[in-house]
């Protein structure tokens, strides 16, 4: 078909997202039949918590499903300023919330609103595949600096210096992170805000707290608020229900910022989306303010952590392969560096011949800006964890004793 309808060039540069890109895959040769084990997903496989369904369930036999106010319901911008002042330990009032389509719309419409031409946003590598992307929507650009693996992913803060500058709008920060499951300890936030004070007096700090509530072992998330006490008025956070509840499909992400940013964000979120779902509103209500469910985050929490050790442990077994032990979320982010030199063009060559020859579904971690690695998602039962080990350790081996590719 011909058609005389131009994409434009910012629609253009836009790469589609490969993490969906592979579970389409994986998607595909399991409607043929295949038994793949899908080690792409990026969200849990658990159910929202029950309490969060009943409720929903029952609004909507009850009530009209109207057009929710555009920032969001009071009741939940409400809820979320509750939760996040007493986890912050400082007062975020409903004006500063703002109740999105999901955690990504709430980071769209923030650089949307902040970021001009010429504008930077400094991004940590490995990163979550959206940001770059989100950055050029705005009209902003990356600026990109390694979080190495030998320093456990973690942004070290000369690093950041020599990425800092007067253009500096936003520096980002995902902990734990999507792809590492890595967490900073205050320490390491404070160094950092440290840096960006003296370099960039005048750039914020933007934390996506997405995965804050899925942690290991002890660690804690740190609340930069709190970490940072000379920065304060230059933190803005971005949450939600997504990960933490199992809530993914309900589309529902938290944006805590100035009131102006958050008016701001609103009037672009009116113009274009209106405001979440209601029903997805209600469910996030019910999801931050039942006991029952924070009960059932602990259960999803505590499986997540036994399936990240089987992972840790399998992953141990693999000969070449070294592995950042995550401190959250549910990735892994192993070096497979050794085979994707010589043997594979790249990393996407390598998993893709894992998934085709080996039905395992990885995602390369040249889609985080990492080649080399593979992110490999434990939000999967322990059977196909052990199973998908087997069959990674298995390929491995063959190719290290020089089997056929
Ligand atoms: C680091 C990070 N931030 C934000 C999001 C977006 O979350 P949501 O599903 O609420 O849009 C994701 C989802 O994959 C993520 O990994």
């Amino acid at each position: 078909m011909t058609y005389d309808l131009n994409i434009n060039a910012r629609a253009l540069a836009i790469k589609p997202s490969a993490t969906l890109a592979v579970s389409a895959r994986a998607n595909a040769l399991r409607a043929a039949g295949k038994q793949v084990l899908n080690f792409s997903a990026g969200e849990p496989d658990f159910r929202p918590p029950v309490s969060v369904t009943r409720h929903v369930v029952e609004r909507l036999e009850e009530e009209r499903v109207a057009y929710a106010p555009v920032p969001g319901l009071p009741a939940l911008r409400d809820a979320a300023a509750r939760e996040l002042s007493e986890y912050h330990g400082r007062s975020i009032g409903r004006d500063e919330i703002l109740i999105s389509c999901g955690a990504k719309h709430s980071l769209a419409n923030l650089f949307m609103v902040t970021l001009s031409p010429g504008d930077e946003v400094v991004i940590p590598t490995p990163y979550w595949v959206s940001y770059p992307a989100m950055v050029e929507l705005g009209s902003g650009t990356p600026v990109f600096v390694e979080a190495a693996a030998e320093r456990g992913f973690k942004l070290d803060p000369e690093r950041l210096a020599g990425a800092l500058s007067d253009r500096t709008r936003f520096v980002v920060l995902n902990s734990p992170s999507n792809p590492t499951g890595v967490g900073y300890t205050a320490a390491e936030v404070r160094a950092l805000g440290e840096v960006i004070c003296a370099k960039a007096p005048q750039a914020w700090i933007v934390c996506d707290d997405i995965y804050r509530k899925l942690v290991f072992d002890g660690y804690e998330h740190v609340s930069a608020f709190r970490a940072l006490e000379g920065l304060t008025d230059r933190v803005v956070i971005v949450d939600g229900v997504s990960k933490s509840y199992a809530m993914t499909g309900y589309r529902i992400g938290i944006l805590a910022a100035p009131a102006p940013v958050v008016k701001a964000a609103a009037a672009v979120q009116g113009q274009t989306t209106s405001g979440a779902a209601t029903p997805s509103q209600w469910a996030a209500l019910e999801a931050m303010t039942n006991s029952a469910a924070q009960e059932d985050v602990v259960t999803m929490r505590g499986a997540f952590a036994e399936r990240r050790q089987l992972m840790l442990d399998g992953l141990r077994e693999v000969p070449g392969v070294t592995t950042v032990r995550p401190d959250g979320a549910f990735y892994v982010f192993p070096n497979f560096g050794a085979y994707v030199k010589g043997r594979f063009a790249d990393d996407v060559a390598l998993a893709t011949w894992l998934l085709e020859e080996k039905l395992v579904a990885s995602v390369p971690g040249s889609a985080f800006g990492a080649p080399g690695h593979l992110r490999l998602s434990f939000a999967t039962s322990e059977d196909e964890i052990s199973e998908g080990l087997r069959r990674i350790k298995a390929a491995i081996e063959s190719l290290a004793s020089g089997g056929a590719v």
